[in-house]
């Protein structure tokens, strides 16, 4: 089925839409905050969505973290909480937006993207080696945050870290 999507950044009535029907509740709080560094201008969170249907993907962004090697503001930016929603993988989605994303963060001025993937994810580390990002170390160290409930939490996914050289972009389409 062909849908026309389109991408754009995240307002706060999204909030609970990013939840889903209960999967990612726990990350009330982090979502929250994300929206909140997007309103300082340190993140960018961006959403694909479907006419009728409603947001079916995301790609946050964090311009500037404490880890310069993930995000410095200037020249790298780093990616996270990519998915889209199961029933419209493997359809393009999660390729348009990531390729938008990579050329909005190019005509910003950034020339590299890095991500963390898990090392369990095969599949999502292929996906992003066939799109020009390369493994370029490993992380095994743990994060915290605290869950709708306000229960510190603490994962400990041992991880590779990965990176992508940007290009001069094409074209700038923000609608598909
Ligand atoms: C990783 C993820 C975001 C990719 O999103 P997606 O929408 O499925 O990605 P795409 O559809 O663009 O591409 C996936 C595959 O679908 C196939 N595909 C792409 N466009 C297609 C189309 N129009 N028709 C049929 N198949 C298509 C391709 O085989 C492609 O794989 P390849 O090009 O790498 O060989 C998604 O799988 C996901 O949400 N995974 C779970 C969360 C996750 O692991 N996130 C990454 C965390 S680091």
């Amino acid at each position: 089925m062909i849908h026309e999507g389109v991408i754009r950044l995240i307002e706060f009535a999204d909030l609970p839409a990013l939840e889903w029907e209960g999967e990612y509740t726990h990350f009330r709080r982090v979502y929250r905050e994300v929206y909140e560094h997007y309103q300082m201008g340190r993140a960018l969170p961006w959403v694909i969505e479907l006419p009728r249907l409603g947001i079916i993907g995301q790609l946050f962004v964090q311009l500037d973290c404490r880890n310069k090697t993930l995000a410095d503001g200037v020249e790298r930016a780093y990616l996270f909480a990519f998915r889209i929603r199961p029933a419209y993988r493997n359809q393009g989605w999660g390729t348009k937006l990531l390729g938008f994303v990579e050329r909005d963060l190019y005509t910003k001025g950034y020339r590299r993207t890095t991500l963390r993937v898990s090392k369990s994810n095969e599949s999502a580390r292929c996906f992003y080696e066939r799109r020009g990002y390369s493994v370029v170390g490993e992380d095994c160290s743990e994060w915290r945050y605290v869950d709708h409930r306000g229960v510190e939490r603490v994962v400990c996914d041992p991880c590779y870290q990965m990176e992508k050289h940007l290009r001069k972009p094409l074209a700038v389409a923000r609608k598909l």
